[in-house]
């Protein structure tokens, strides 16, 4: 075989190599690896080229265009390949990027309000909306107002059954010591006692906040809440007690639930009822909540002790009231059927959430 003729032996191999190649190459990086194998400087063309040095002159020009026309053939499958590769690229690239405008947001979680705070809401409102005036007082109390002028004198075993913290090395002006309240019915005193700087009664108070007893189980925490609600006049009655109660009662529990008051003792309140509703969850068939009574035990009241409307200086042939306080971690549980008074406290917000937080 003449010299010329394996030449172009060599060239038909080398295109149908190198296209062969370019065909297969799986990204553009590989491809420009096989452009420089081909048809770089040092490439197998240049190689062939080297072989049409030694040719005779006269057959150079033939093989030239051969070589030229390997080139071009090369450069066309170049490019098509990188086109295609190219766009297969860029197909992927958006694939990856898409945005599914179907999807739904992301939403951010939003806040809410404590379910214990809400019932406290809710029940100031209804109060608020009966013509009562929202009044609050101090956590830190002195024993005179949350014990002494309620009519719990110091042997008083109902100051022992308080549970109360008291606080170290404080003291009020009178060198008493300092506590934290234990219900809220210390501001029946700072209210009435405000009332009288300015005027006289009618008074009509609802006082919600925070108390405190040295208690934690499924039915007591050591710091829980109580709405205080009272009113003084001239001519207050049980009757007046019962039909704000039932008013109350009925609208917080968004139905006609049925009222009884029973005899009870409380050292500032006389006579004394505890309040019961008709249960709210068997409506009084009976069941294991109400301990098959039919009735669930929910404050206490009563008319307000003279010793208490005199230990501010009300007149109490003038004057009666009648008062009443509730726990509000013990209604909203009654209201959303919760089973463990702790779930309040933990922060749990799959609990939260259940309440609609
Ligand atoms: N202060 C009482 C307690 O925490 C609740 C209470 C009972 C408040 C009778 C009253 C009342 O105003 O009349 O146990």
């Amino acid at each position: 075989m003449s010299d010329i003729e394996a030449l172009k032996q060599q060239l038909g191999g080398l295109q149908g190599e190198a296209l062969a190649a370019f065909a297969a190459a799986a990204d553009l990086d590989e491809l420009g690896e096989l452009r420089v194998r081909y048809l770089g400087k040092k490439g197998r063309l240049t190689e062939v080229l080297k072989g049409v040095g030694k040719l005779p002159p006269e057959e150079r020009p033939a093989i030239g265009q051969s070589v030229n026309a390997v080139k071009q053939a090369l450069a066309g499958a170049l490019q098509e390949a990188e086109g295609k590769l190219a766009a297969e690229a860029a197909r992927l690239r958006i694939e990856a990027e898409r945005v599914d405008v179907t999807l739904p947001g992301r939403r951010r979680p939003r806040g809410a309000m404590h379910p214990v705070h809400k019932g406290l809401q809710e029940m100031t409102a209804i109060f608020s909306q009966m013509g009562f005036a929202i009044a609050e007082g101090p956590e830190i109390e002195d024993e005179f107002h949350n014990f002494d002028a309620l009519n719990i004198p110091p042997e008083h075993p109902a100051r022992a059954m308080h549970d109360t913290f008291f606080i170290r090395d404080m003291s009020n002006a009178e060198g008493e010591p300092m506590l934290l309240r234990t219900h809220t019915s210390p501001v029946q005193i700072r209210a009435m006692r405000r009332c009288l700087e300015e005027g006289e009664p009618p008074l009509a108070i609802v006082a919600p906040g925070r108390v405190y007893r040295c208690d934690y189980d499924v039915t007591h925490s050591p710091m829980f809440h109580q709405v205080e609600v009272f009113k003084v006049d001239r001519d207050m009655s049980l009757a007046e007690l019962k039909g704000v109660l039932q008013h109350f009662l009925s609208t917080y529990f968004e139905k006609d639930v049925p009222i009884r008051l029973r005899p009870h003792y409380f050292p500032f309140t006389e006579p004394s009822a505890e309040v019961d509703i008709g249960c709210v969850f068997c409506s009084g068939s009976g069941c294991r909540i109400c301990k098959h009574s039919g009735w669930l035990e929910v404050l206490g009241s009563g008319m307000i002790h003279p010793n208490v409307l005199a230990a501010v200086g009300i007149d109490t042939d003038a004057y009666s009231g009648f008062a009443f306080g509730l726990g509000v971690e013990r209604l909203v549980m009654l209201k959303h059927g919760i089973p463990d008074l702790r779930l309040f406290f933990e922060n749990d917000v799959r609990f939260l959430r259940r309440m609609g937080a």
